[in-house]
């Protein structure tokens, strides 16, 4: 049985990455959150001085010390999953702050950083076996991966399962800022010129709204074997 390309792709906090993390688990495949990877150069932007106090973002800045970003995803035994590391710093909890999720659209609208992620992206991915996350994986990095997934899910819903995990980590934020942040990178994302986030025709669409992570992992981890045993 030959191993395949798995493309999940759709809206923030849809449970994708729980859903594809379980999925790559189970199969025995590599995991990558490209989320992380987007979120990870916001960082470098944040730290470096390149969002003003006003928080206009210079791109020009970025995109010059670019060249500088060096990511990785190093496996963590504790928790048995990767954390993203940047210049061999550990940022895997700054990456989720409400900061960087405020500055991360934005961000990811640059060609050049799409280009350089992109390209690292489809290197980690050539021998198969992976199950990456994102918005373009299934139109863009693979778009021949040979199972796409789009999943989406109301914005209350998603903007629901974000608050909670912003409240257990101790951040102070209320449910209408995380519903604001949810609607805004939305619409970032769905209508930035480069790459916007769309279903590719060949993916498959789950709506969660109304169905637990679990039950919906169960339906998908079938549907994937199926696909896997025809090649
Ligand atoms: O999946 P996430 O919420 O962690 O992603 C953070 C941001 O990164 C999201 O607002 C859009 C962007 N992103 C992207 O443009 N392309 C990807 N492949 C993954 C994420």
């Amino acid at each position: 049985m030959g191993k395949i390309t798995i493309a999940i792709d759709g809206y923030s906090s849809t449970g994708k990455s729980t859903i594809a993390k379980r999925l790559a688990a189970a199969l025995g495949y590599i995991y990558v959150d490209t989320g992380a990877m987007y979120r990870a150069v916001t960082l470098f932007a944040l730290n470096n001085g390149f969002v003003s106090e006003k928080g206009a973002l210079d791109s020009a800045a970025l995109i010059d010390k670019l060249s500088e970003v060096n990511l990785k995803f190093v496996p963590n035994t504790e928790t048995g999953r990767s954390d993203m590391f940047l210049n061999d710093e550990n940022v895997e909890q700054e990456i989720r702050s409400m900061r960087v999720s405020g500055f991360v659209s934005p961000v990811a609208a640059i060609k050049e950083v799409r280009e350089k992620l992109v390209k690292i992206q489809q290197e980690m991915g050539k021998d198969k076996g992976i199950v990456m996350d994102g918005r373009d994986i299934g139109t863009v990095v693979f778009p021949d991966a040979e199972l796409k997934l789009f999943m989406t899910a109301s914005p209350e819903t998603r903007a629901a399962r974000r608050y909670k995990e912003l409240l257990e980590k101790g951040e102070e934020v209320t449910y209408a800022e995380v519903l604001k942040n949810v609607e805004e990178r939305d619409r970032i994302d769905s209508t930035r010129t480069i790459s916007p986030l769309t279903k590719a025709k060949d993916a498959i669409e789950f709506d969660n709204s109304d169905m637990g992570l679990e039950e919906q992992f169960e339906r998908i981890h079938e549907f994937a074997k199926r696909v896997i045993g025809k090649h």
